[in-house]
């Protein structure tokens, strides 16, 4: 592909208003971009390079046209839509879990597997924001010392949850401002709970993101997603892997809790190392000085931040550490651009 016509479907939404925003500041080559969200949307406009664009409902024949269509508008309408565009010639990348775990679609994260995009049928999966956030420390760990197993428990944000999870916590939040006091014997019947999330989650955490694993096996289907996700990115398919996924009252910003067991002999210091040249990756970590990554930190960059990595006692194969990333940059929208980046190079669009 040369420059092209891009679509961003989803453009409303917090995932496809952050790729419009990356489109722009990473000068993507394109000639035209089109964007689509539901009918709801329909006469609103967005902004691009300076430029105000209509947004348009989908409609049947929405992908002809379109060289390359960045989708992030939830699994079910990924199943629907991406199939036919792609046997009509469109190349999409899916921000959905929809595609994820098919073998015949690569699941990307450009720093770490590029080269599994060769072969792609129209279809390139974009990984879940938590695995990602993971997986780019990982990655380079597991290049030097040779990664054996993982215990992960992230600190998730509501915008993973899209537009409507922050707007869920700011109602919740201002419904109890000045109730703080109360929330030591909170009145549960009087706790607000909406249609997002499954407690309230102004001032608490919620250990179920998504839900349930129908094949009752006490996971949740976000916690099973790290263990497939991770084993496909790394081709690692008997990689030992335990996740607990935790929604948290954070606007931007997933954390991530990693404890990993690898092949060779591993220190703290070679770890920092390691990752100091990394691509994509911070290191933020000095305890003498006070330096560890919260989400706030994280969000708005780039880079996945990395800090409190340190080792267990007695276990000279082990080490821990916790990674923080912007759930809707790296974790979505600057993911999914910088696969569109290595699709728009001619060698890679074949
Ligand atoms: P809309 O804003 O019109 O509902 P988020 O994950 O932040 O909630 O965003 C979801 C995105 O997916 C939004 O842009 C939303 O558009 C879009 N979307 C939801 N349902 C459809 C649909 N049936 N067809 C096209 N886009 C949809």
């Amino acid at each position: 592909m040369g420059s092209m016509r891009v679509a961003v479907v989803g453009a409303t939404g917090a995932v496809g208003r952050e790729m419009i925003r990356i489109l722009e500041e990473r000068e993507f080559p394109l000639d035209e971009l089109i964007l689509f969200a539901s009918a709801r949307s329909e006469g609103k406009r967005l902004s691009f390079r300076g430029e105000s664009h209509p947004v348009r409902g989908l409609d049947d024949g929405w992908f002809k046209g379109v060289d390359l269509a960045l989708v992030s508008a939830g699994s079910g309408i990924a199943r629907k839509i991406i199939p036919r565009a792609a046997a009509g010639g469109t190349v999409s990348v899916d921000n959905s879990s929809a595609f994820r775990m098919d073998p015949s679609v690569p699941l990307v994260v450009p720093e770490i597997n590029p080269d599994a995009l060769g072969g792609h049928r129209g279809i390139v999966a974009n990984g879940n924001c938590t695995a990602i956030t993971a997986l780019m420390p990982l990655a380079p760990l597991h290049r030097a010392f040779g990664l054996r197993s993982l215990v992960t428990s992230s600190y998730q944000s509501v915008s993973g949850a899209g537009m409507k999870g922050i707007r869920e916590l700011a109602e919740q939040v201002e419904k109890l401002h000045g109730q703080e006091e109360t929330l030591g014997y909170p009145d549960a019947a009087a706790l607000p709970v909406g249609d997002v999330f499954p407690r309230t989650i102004a001032f608490n955490v919620i250990p179920m993101c998504e839900e349930f694993d129908p094949g009752g096996t006490g996971f949740t289907t976000e916690e099973l997603k790290m263990g497939g996700e991770i084993r496909k990115v790394l081709g690692l398919p008997d990689l030992a892997v335990a996740a607990t996924a935790v929604r948290v009252p954070v606007a931007v910003g997933h954390g991530v809790s990693v404890y990993g067991r690898f092949e060779a002999r591993v220190t703290a210091e070679g770890a920092r190392e390691t990752l100091e040249s990394a691509s994509g990756v911070r290191v933020v970590d000095d305890p003498s000085a006070g330096a560890f990554p919260t989400p706030l930190d994280a969000a708005g960059l780039d880079d996945v931040l990395v800090g409190r990595i340190r080792q267990p006692e007695d276990d000279p194969h082990a080490l821990m550490l916790f990674a923080v990333g912007d759930n809707l940059r790296k974790g979505a929208a600057l993911n999914a651009v910088q696969i569109a980046e290595l699709l728009a190079r001619p060698a890679a669009s074949a």
